[in-house]
């Protein structure tokens, strides 16, 4: 057998293993491209989030923005790698955008079970987990279609339970959890209720100061600990800036 050959086969059993089905999005630029100036960003999100003052390091933490397509997942994604990539910890990824499922499109496994099947009782936790080619990260995915009634789910009891469930069972673990837009919520402390910090992200040139202002008066304060501005700059290199929560501070191009 030719080497190329035996390389196509031992990435086959790779993708096997990890349960993926192709070559992860390039938007997880901290599995791809660890060195890029966007890796560095997140690994100072972690950093930061790894070395609050007078705070304990949240164990539970939620990505959320105002409006759809400012990041959230993308950023959720690669603070999940980050963490993971750390000597000891391991993080379990929670997509809790019921409405519209991503995850798979960058972490290429097949659309599966999920979030929506263990709140509709016909599936376990442990069921649902996917293993990624990351070691020590662990995706549970929010459902293999998207359900008619993803509000009431996210907003029910259940849900709350659920949160508290995986974080309790899984207490050895960070917990990220990706949400949907605020502004598709009806009740977002729910959510918010069940974790240890808030992320929020905007998106340069997108989000409308009022838009993050609506949001952030529906959470609760305290727990938010900071903001990323997304896609600062149009550079392909320059696509993250992270400030503790001082959001129009950054509101330009730097450098
Ligand atoms: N930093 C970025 N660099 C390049 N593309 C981005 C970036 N952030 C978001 N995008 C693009 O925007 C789309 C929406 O991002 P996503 O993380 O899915 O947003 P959300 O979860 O907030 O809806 C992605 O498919 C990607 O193409
Ligand atoms: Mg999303």
């Amino acid at each position: 057998m030719d080497l190329w050959k035996t390389l196509e086969k031992q990435e086959e059993d790779y993708f096997k293993e990890a349960a993926v089905t192709g070559r992860l999005d390039d938007h997880l630029y901290m599995y791809h491209m660890p060195y890029s100036y966007t890796a560095e960003q997140i690994r100072k999100l972690r950093t930061f989030i790894f070395h609050m003052p007078d705070r304990e390091v949240p164990r539970v933490i939620m990505i959320t923005s105002a409006l759809p397509a400012e990041g959230k997942t993308i950023i959720a994604s690669n603070l999940a790698i980050s963490i993971a990539k750390g000597e000891d910890q391991y993080v379990l990824l929670v997509e809790c955008d019921l409405r519209k499922p991503s995850m798979f499109n960058l972490f290429k496994y097949p659309p599966s079970k999920g979030v929506v099947d263990i709140l509709e009782g016909n599936a376990n936790v442990s069921d649902c987990l996917i293993k990624t080619p990351i070691d020590k990260l662990t995706i549970l995915p929010a459902a293999k279609e998207a359900p008619v009634n993803p509000s009431e789910l996210l907003e029910s009891k259940s849900m709350k339970s659920l949160i508290k469930e995986v974080s309790e069972r899984y207490s050895d673990r960070f917990i990220i959890i990706d949400t949907p837009p605020i502004q598709a919520t009806v009740d977002p402390k729910i959510l918010a209720s069940q974790v240890d910090a808030i992320v929020m992200v905007s998106r340069y040139r997108y989000t409308k100061e009022a838009d993050f202002k609506m949001a952030m008066e529906s959470l609760p304060k305290e727990k938010v600990i900071g903001t990323v501005l997304n896609a600062l700059d149009e550079l392909p290199a320059k696509k993250y800036k992270y400030n503790k929560y001082g959001y129009h501070k950054y509101y330009g191009r730097e450098g």
